[in-house]
């Protein structure tokens, strides 16, 4: 049986230049560089200087992703950006990318699903693909995260970064089997009930101010490994796949503890988790499109690869989704 499937046709990734240490934040708040690092992974994060804006981090991830792809803006039929730090309250960010990009048709609009957004956009978008809307789509992930954070509060400034990711998705063929290059699945979870333990305190229609980031992480921690464990297992029950067909991790990069976990509860091969919390902090939307850039750059990532990703966030939200390189 023949099925449409959405290829990863290129990715690209952009961090802003200003790297902030533990020891930068040290001097700011009461932490340490052994803290930050023992109970997180985190060594170092970047950070939008004055002025520089989500899209402009969007915009050279897009354009970076477009050259690995071999096509222009005329050839993009739809960009899906997610983001929770858009640059303004309306329009969606992505219709800022579309113009600079030098989109003229087609369509663009914004996904808010927090540190999952991603997850969230590359589903919508492999979606598009699949009933035959769009054939060449945009995807991408991009935060300006230390503009939301508290920056007296310890317990959330030191873990969050900036930056942006995106991918090229192209229509190609399939037989409908966990064999075809492309999208496989993607499982999308989200639970309402949840909403205090990771929140924005502000907000148009509450505050009519942006708000600052809140969050109990160690009750977050708890949820995400159980959540992200479960969300891992359906992708792979639903392609009759094992750990060990998994050639690499690509999670959502929020702390080394959670991933580490998760993946030794998995059963998934130490040597195939991307890890990159180390020098990104998180970066929220950003952080799979980001990662997985690097594994691809770096050339971890070939085709035919079996790649997993999953993300766990505000909401809560969280998924999973499997790619056949
Ligand atoms: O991307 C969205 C999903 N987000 C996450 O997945 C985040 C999940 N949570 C986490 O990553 C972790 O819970 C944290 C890294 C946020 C915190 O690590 P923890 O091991 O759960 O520490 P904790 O919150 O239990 O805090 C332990 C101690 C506390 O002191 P007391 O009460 O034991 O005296 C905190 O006040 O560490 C203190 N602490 C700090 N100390 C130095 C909290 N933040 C800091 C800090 N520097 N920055």
């Amino acid at each position: 049986m023949s099925v449409r499937r959405s290829v990863v046709a290129g990715t690209g990734a952009y961090l802003p230049e200003k790297i902030v240490t533990n020891a930068d934040l040290a001097k700011i708040v009461d932490t340490s560089d052994e803290w930050v690092l023992e109970r997180t992974g985190i060594a170092e994060r970047r950070m939008v200087a004055d002025g520089e804006t989500t899209s402009d981090l969007a915009v050279k991830a897009a354009e970076a992703a477009m050259a690995a792809a071999g096509v222009t803006g005329e050839d993009i039929d739809l960009i899906v950006l997610a983001t929770t730090t858009p640059d303004y309250t309306f329009p969606a960010t992505a219709t800022q990318v579309q113009h600079r990009i030098g989109m003229t048709r087609g369509a663009a609009f914004d996904v808010q699903a927090v540190c999952s957004g991603f997850i969230y956009a590359l589903n919508v978008a492999d979606n598009f693909i699949k009933v035959g809307q769009a054939n060449t789509v945009l995807v991408i992930g991009a935060e300006t995260m230390s503009r939301l954070l508290d920056w007296t509060d310890r317990t959330t400034c030191v873990l969050f970064g900036d930056g942006a990711g995106a991918l090229v998705l192209k229509a190609g063929e399939g037989d409908g089997t966990s064999a075809d290059r492309g999208v496989l699945s993607s499982h999308l979870y989200s639970d309402g009930r949840l909403r205090e333990l990771l929140y924005v305190d502000g907000g148009p229609s509450t505050t009519q101010s942006t708000g600052h980031l809140r969050m109990q992480g160690k009750e977050v921690f708890k949820h995400a490994v159980t959540n992200i464990s479960g969300a891992i297992t359906a992708a792979l029950d639903a392609n009759n796949l094992k750990p060990d067909d998994v050639a690499w991790f690509v999670p959502h990069q929020a702390n080394k503890r959670i991933l580490d976990a998760t993946a030794r509860k998995i059963g998934l091969k130490p040597e195939s988790v991307v890890m990159t919390v180390a020098k990104h902090g998180n970066t929220s939307a950003a952080s799979i499109p980001l990662a997985l850039h690097e594994a691809v750059a770096d050339g971890r990532v070939k085709r035919n690869d079996l790649v997993l990703l999953e993300a766990m966030g505000g909401g809560f939200t969280w998924g999973s989704s499997l790619i056949r390189w």
